[in-house]
């Protein structure tokens, strides 16, 4: 047996072992989504304002996002590395990962706050909608270029294809599944194929706590030439999800 498995466990000054910080226990990223007007509530947008403008959603797992968008002439491309998966297996994952999910809100309900929604049951009710716009969308769009399989940090995309960037619930949800260096590029990579700028949200991690690295982060950003700024949104169900981060490429 090694020495680390025979080391004791912490102990507070009382003696106690401390409890730990409670966070959502999710085995894997979850192929979870959200619809238009929850995307309108995190990254303050006007959907009215992006028809014309091209849209890309990275990460952007059951996207009802991009289908609701669709259907409203705005030109929206969806990325996530599940699109290269059948709509069968698809309506299998959404039908796990959203039992886990709800399981996970009923046993932890201080982690969220009802503020986009009355209930947590409401906001089961609202996701599990989104996913079926998707799904249903997903069936029928795929074909066309809409649902794009790429992961980051490589994105299949010319420079500047894009008008808005959008990133929801992958970075820094997940920092520890993807380090430091991971977080860079894909921040880099998001500005790349963007023409003007990107969002993203939230800026916590799955125990609500704000990314520890986000100013080593933004500077990092700064010296590669990328302008950024955290700015708050009038919206927060995860606890401490309540802001999004802008980039842009700086003014030379
Ligand atoms: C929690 S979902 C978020 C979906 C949507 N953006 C939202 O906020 O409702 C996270 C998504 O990230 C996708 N994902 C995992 N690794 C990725 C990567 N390296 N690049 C892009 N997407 C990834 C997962 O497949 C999953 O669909």
């Amino acid at each position: 047996m090694s020495a680390l498995a025979l080391a004791p466990a912490p102990r507070s000054r009382t003696g106690l072992i401390p409890a730990p910080a409670p966070e959502l226990q999710l085995p894997g990223v979850a192929f979870f989504g959200r619809s238009l007007a929850e995307y309108a509530q995190f990254f303050a947008l006007d959907p009215a304002a992006l028809r014309g403008r091209d849209v890309l959603d990275v990460a952007a797992g059951p996207s009802s996002f991009t289908a609701e968008a669709c259907a409203r002439r705005i030109v929206a491309v969806a990325v996530d590395p599940w699109y290269d998966r059948t709509v069968a297996e698809l309506t299998a994952q959404v039908q796990a990962d959203y039992a886990r999910m709800a399981a996970q809100m009923l046993a932890q309900p201080r982690l969220f706050r009802l503020k986009a929604f009355p209930s947590l049951a409401a906001a089961e009710a609202d996701r599990r909608g989104a996913a079926e716009r998707f799904l249903s969308d997903y069936a029928t769009h795929f074909i066309r270029n809409r649902y794009v399989g790429a992961a980051l940090p490589r994105l299949p995309f010319f420079d500047g294809t894009f008008d808005l960037v959008l990133c929801a619930h992958l970075l820094f949800v997940y920092a520890a599944r993807f380090d430091y260096d991971w977080h860079l590029a894909a921040c880099r990579e998001l500005v790349r194929v963007t023409a003007d700028e990107v969002r993203i949200h939230p800026l916590c991690g799955l125990d609500g706590r704000p990314y520890p690295a986000l100013a080593r982060l933004r500077r990092e950003l700064r010296e590669a030439g990328i302008a950024s700024e955290v700015r708050a949104v009038d919206y927060e169900f995860f606890a401490g999800a309540h802001s999004m981060l802008v980039l842009r490429r700086a003014a030379a």
